[in-house]
């Protein structure tokens, strides 16, 4: 890039001076509703609600329910609400015979997004100012993506998926057909925790993705598969899974220091460190790592606990002028590796839980919708002269 000022051109006229903000950091793309956080105090809050709270009190289904709708259902609308999930779990048949004509070796992430745009095929929506229409289609998305996370593990190595179950909860029923047990009470109230944590985050990169998407009048499996795979990337929601492998290469708690001065002299980031907004611990970071030590109290430890939060130790004592603590990426993995959930599923995990956060968006976009068709800085050359092929 020659420069990053440039004079712009509205209708021909050169109007004043912009600079280009790289990530565009701190630039507003939108109004919204959905969540809020304060990067400075470490606060998040879904519609008003503080998360703690809300991990402590609520549900992933009661918490779906008031990020997409803006307000706590009634007894009777949660009912609802969860049937219609429970209702719309099942996948067809010849939808599972797609999956099982997918390469074994295919990253979950893939299958996920691959699936989500084959979805639209099976459950078409003309109309997306039409509420009908909508809730049906963030029912469907809401409801199936655990069961093909959960069918694709098993198809992988050869088995035949586990028909999702009506009696059990979001939570319990995915680690059920994940692990082919059910799940104690501990295991599916962490699940269904660390699945609010990542519900919302205000304009991250799949999120924006998403809304960009929307913009164009695109179909919600359009835009939520365009937002897997913005989440897929080890800069965003990647980064659960790379943490986790990182601890392992790690080893030991005497390994950290090297291990850790080796990648900042090379240049590398640490995974599930550092973040564009909070300038604190991430308080998802916080809560997770609460669920971990819970978890691990009644369930037994890994060694990787002790070598993540040596991690954070030394991390944060040299990286602290720069604001790098942990997000929320840091701890999750390691909850999900006791529970005995393999490492490329923790990314899908984290879709199971933002697709509400996704969805929400979605809905509030098409309120107020204009396409988003930004500018961009030409450093490019003008007015060359073609030379036929063979003259050059
Ligand atoms: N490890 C080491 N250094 C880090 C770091 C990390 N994880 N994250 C940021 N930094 C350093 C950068 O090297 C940079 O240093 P410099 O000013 O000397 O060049 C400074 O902190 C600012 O980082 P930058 O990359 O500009 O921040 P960003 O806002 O563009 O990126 C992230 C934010 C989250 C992408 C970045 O922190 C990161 O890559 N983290 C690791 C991946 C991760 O955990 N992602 C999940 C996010 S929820």
């Amino acid at each position: 890039m020659k420069s990053d000022i440039v004079r712009l051109k509205i209708g021909g006229v050169v109007t004043e001076k912009e600079k280009i903000i790289p990530g565009l950091e701190g630039v507003p793309i939108a109004e919204s509703e959905v969540s809020y956080i304060d990067g400075e105090k470490g606060i998040l809050e879904y519609r008003g609600f503080p998360i703690q709270e809300l991990v402590e009190k609520s549900s992933f289904e009661e918490n779906s329910f008031l990020l997409l709708k803006g307000r706590l259902p009634t007894r009777e609308e949660l009912t609802e609400f969860d049937n219609e999930l429970k209702e719309n779990r099942e996948l067809k048949f010849r939808f599972i015979d797609i999956l099982k004509s997918f390469p074994d070796m295919g990253h979950p992430m893939n299958v996920l997004q691959a699936s989500v745009a084959i979805l639209g095929m099976y459950y078409p929506i003309d109309d997306v100012e039409d509420e009908k229409e909508v809730e049906r289609a963030v029912g469907i998305l809401l409801a199936k993506i655990p069961t093909i996370i959960a069918a694709w593990n098993r198809i992988r190595h050869g088995f035949e998926p586990l028909p999702p179950r009506k009696d059990l909860s979001h939570s319990a029923n995915f680690l059920y057909m994940i692990l082919g047990k059910e799940p104690d009470d501990k295991m599916t109230n962490i699940m269904d925790a660390s699945l609010i944590c990542h519900a919302d985050h205000t304009m991250n990169a799949s999120t924006f993705t998403a809304r960009v998407v929307t913009s164009t009048q695109a179909k919600p499996h359009a835009v939520i598969a365009s937002a897997i795979g913005a989440l897929s990337g080890p800069l965003h929601g990647g980064a659960n899974e790379h943490v986790v492998r990182m601890l392992r290469a790690i080893g030991s708690v005497e390994n950290v220091r090297p291990y850790i001065q080796n990648m900042i002299r090379s240049g590398s980031k640490i995974m599930g460190l550092g973040h564009r907004v909070y300038k604190v611990k991430d308080p998802r970071a916080s809560i997770l790592q609460k669920l971990a030590e819970l978890y691990f109290a009644s369930h037994g430890s890994t060694p990787l606990f002790e070598v993540a939060k040596e991690v954070e130790k030394y991390a944060v004592e040299i990286l602290k002028d720069k604001k790098i603590y942990p997000n929320v990426d840091f701890y999750s993995g390691i909850i999900y590796e006791k529970m005995g959930i393999p490492t490329d599923l923790y990314t899908p995990i984290f879709v199971m839980a933002r697709i509400v956060g996704w969805l929400a968006h979605w809905r509030e976009q098409l309120v107020n919708n204009r396409i988003f068709r930004p500018t961009q800085v030409y450093v490019g050359e003008h007015g060359k002269k073609y030379i036929p092929v063979d003259q050059r």
